[in-house]
């Protein structure tokens, strides 16, 4: 499988994006292709229904790599109670023409324990592009953030980390089994 994660932060060194890097690890040593397309790196225009906004290199590689994707993971940080505006303005650039029918992981990273506020507001986006949200999530928060801060440099430095890391790998997992049957399903049409 191709699996795309879209990064939704605008912060240098945010653990929202280390999450995400993280999965791309995880996914790989399943045996799949994944990429990671960072917001924060390849950042896009303000979205306008006015223009056409098709020459910008970001958009144009961010259009390819969503349409090629068989499963897509989107990652947030929570930002008063919501997604954050930089993935939200990468959502509305994209259409159900990237999402209809894929299954779609949501991730967040908030200050607070959990970030359920983002990832029912990132599900709820996902269904309007009809894509098909995966029955779990995953949400780092408080100081679980501190295995994907920039200054982590291993097990002794957080002694939560290894539970956090067992969890993003469970999830992962469900999620491509999830990701296989419907992509199956998907190439059997
Ligand atoms: C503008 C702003 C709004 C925030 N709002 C919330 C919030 O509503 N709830 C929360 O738990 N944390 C909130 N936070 C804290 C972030 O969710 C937290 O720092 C998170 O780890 C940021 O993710 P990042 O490391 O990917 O940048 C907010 C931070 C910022 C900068």
């Amino acid at each position: 499988m191709n699996i795309v994660i879209l990064t939704g932060s605008n912060r240098k060194n945010a653990t929202s994006t280390r999450l995400g890097e993280y999965a791309v690890e995880i996914i790989k040593s399943h045996g799949h292709q994944v990429s990671l397309f960072n917001l924060y790196e390849k950042p896009l225009p303000f979205y306008s229904p006015d223009e056409k906004q098709g020459t910008d290199e970001n958009l144009a590689n961010l259009n390819s790599v969503m349409l090629a994707a068989d499963a897509i993971i989107l990652s947030t940080p929570e930002y008063h109670g919501s997604i954050s505006g930089v993935l939200k303005n990468a959502l509305d650039h994209l259409s159900q023409a990237h999402f209809s029918g894929k299954p779609v992981l949501s991730i967040s990273s908030a200050g607070g324990a959990v970030g359920v506020s983002s990832l029912t507001q990132l599900q709820t986006m996902v269904r309007n592009l009809h894509g098909i949200n995966a029955p779990e999530w995953i949400s780092i928060g408080g100081a679980q953030r501190r295995r994907f801060e920039a200054t982590f440099d291993g097990y002794e430095e957080y002694e939560g980390s290894q539970d956090v890391e067992e969890r993003v790998q469970r999830v992962l997992g469900s999620f491509l089994n999830l990701a296989q049957t419907l992509t199956a399903a998907r190439n059997a049409l």
